[in-house]
């Protein structure tokens, strides 16, 4: 079984709050946002590999170490994943950045993909799904079919706010896929919003209704 893993450092917890009120503005929002997915993810990057290299100090020649591997690939879903990447790509510079384009059906709350364009060689690579929302867990299952079809073996999903009914979804479809989310909030409602929440996350962060 998977594991959920639930990043609740106190700045996150603090910085989440902000961004759940009704108030907070989309600049803000998106600053957060930024913010907590920088803290986010130093978590999911913990396990990186890392190999020894040699270096030369101002003093003496020595050994340290360096990441691993092919780079990091991080897949924003379309749209309200763009607004954890910038804080992913801040940590991790050399990261391939793909996307995936889905968005809910508002009556069948289905996703439909509309979009996707991802680095090559994904099958050697950790790769990283980041959308801030994990509801019915319909599009964040949808995004891992499309990964796994496109070859890619290492996947881990990064959510801001999930709800119980879309972790246990995922976990039934992708068992091998290890959860990282800042809150697991109460319920879904019956129009498929996360319940406390914060809304609507790709509205909020692009300012759309
Ligand atoms: C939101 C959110 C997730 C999805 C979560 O996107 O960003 O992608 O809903 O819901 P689910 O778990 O029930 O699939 P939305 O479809 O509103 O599209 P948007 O990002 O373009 O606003
Ligand atoms: N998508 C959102 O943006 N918010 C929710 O609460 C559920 C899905």
């Amino acid at each position: 079984m998977s594991k959920v893993i639930v990043t609740d450092h106190p700045l996150i917890q603090h910085k989440l709050t902000l961004m759940r009120k009704v108030t907070t503005g989309s600049k803000d929002f998106r600053e957060l946002l930024t913010e907590i997915s920088m803290l986010m993810g130093y978590e999911v990057t913990r396990n990186l590999p890392l190999e020894e290299t040699e270096i030369e100090t101002p003093i003496v020649k020595t050994k340290s170490k360096v990441i691993a591997g092919k780079k990091l690939g991080i897949v924003p879903i379309l749209r309200a994943g763009l607004g954890m990447v910038e804080g992913f790509v801040t940590l991790v510079p050399s990261a391939r950045v793909g996307h995936v384009g889905l968005y809910r059906d508002p009556e069948t709350l289905k996703p439909v993909e509309y979009y996707c364009k991802l680095p090559q060689d994904i099958e050697e690579r950790e790769m990283i799904i980041v959308d801030p929302m994990l509801a019915t867990g319909g599009s964040a299952i949808a995004a891992i079919d499309v990964l796994k079809e496109k070859g890619a073996k290492n996947i881990k999903l990064v959510n801001l706010v999930a709800a119980p009914e879309g972790i246990a979804e995922v976990q039934k479809y992708h068992n091998d896929v290890d959860i990282y989310v800042a809150s697991i909030d109460e319920k879904l409602n019956d129009h498929g919003y996360i319940v406390p929440g914060l809304g609507d996350a790709g509205d909020r962060i692009f300012g759309t209704k």
